[in-house]
């Protein structure tokens, strides 16, 4: 397990899929939360091990400081929920060269800052640790809630675009701050 990055209520950590696949079942078998996640959804434990064990997977590959985490509270050890900093994929399912971040969080912690926190942490770790000139966010164009964590971070929304995941989706992007 390494830990990634830390907030004044938050640990970032990498997933330890065994260990964390009960909470994380908690988060991702409830349809609110996956309504705009399809590729996320699980009905039992083995579904969602296979899910996480994916999703080490791909930070294995990419290699390069970037992967989807989990959000630990620090006053309870309590999981609520992923933040992520991957490249986009492109409509052939090839990783593309533009990076984005994205959160997902349990119902119950929800309305507490959580998702805009661990953001504006990894959105630091990627400009200031990683050197990336600029993070976008994808955004079903329904997805209030996600929207509004992206105006909160101050990104700049773009329009709606059919360039990522075969699907059409409001792009925001921040540029790195100047050196
Ligand atoms: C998108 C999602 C993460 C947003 O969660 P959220 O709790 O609204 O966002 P934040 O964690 O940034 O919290 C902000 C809210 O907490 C409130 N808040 C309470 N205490 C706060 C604090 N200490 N600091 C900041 N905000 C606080 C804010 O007022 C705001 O509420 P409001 O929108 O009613 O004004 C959540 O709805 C979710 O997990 N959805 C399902 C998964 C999903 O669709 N993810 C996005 C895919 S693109």
């Amino acid at each position: 397990m390494t830990i990634i990055a830390e907030t004044d209520r938050l640990i970032i950590r990498t997933w330890i899929p065994q260990e964390d696949a009960e909470q994380a079942l908690k988060i991702y078998s409830d349809p609110e939360v996956t309504r705009f996640l399809p590729n996320s959804k699980a009905t039992d434990l083995e579904q969602i091990v296979n899910t996480l064990e994916r999703w080490v997977k791909i930070a294995a590959q990419l290699n390069n400081g970037t992967g989807l985490w989990a959000m630990v509270l620090k006053e309870t050890g309590e999981i609520v929920g992923t933040i992520l900093l991957v490249p986009l994929k492109g409509n052939d399912g090839q990783f593309t060269e533009d990076y984005e971040i994205g959160w997902h969080l349990k119902k119950s912690a929800w309305g507490k800052g959580y998702a805009t926190e661990a953001a504006k942490v990894i959105l630091n770790y990627g400009f200031n640790v990683l050197k990336l000139r600029e993070i976008y966010s994808i955004v079903n164009q329904d997805n209030t809630a996600s929207i509004k964590v992206t105006q909160r971070l101050g990104m700049i929304p773009i329009g709606s675009t059919t360039k990522y995941y075969n699907m059409k989706l409001e792009l925001f992007k921040l540029e790195a701050p100047p050196q």
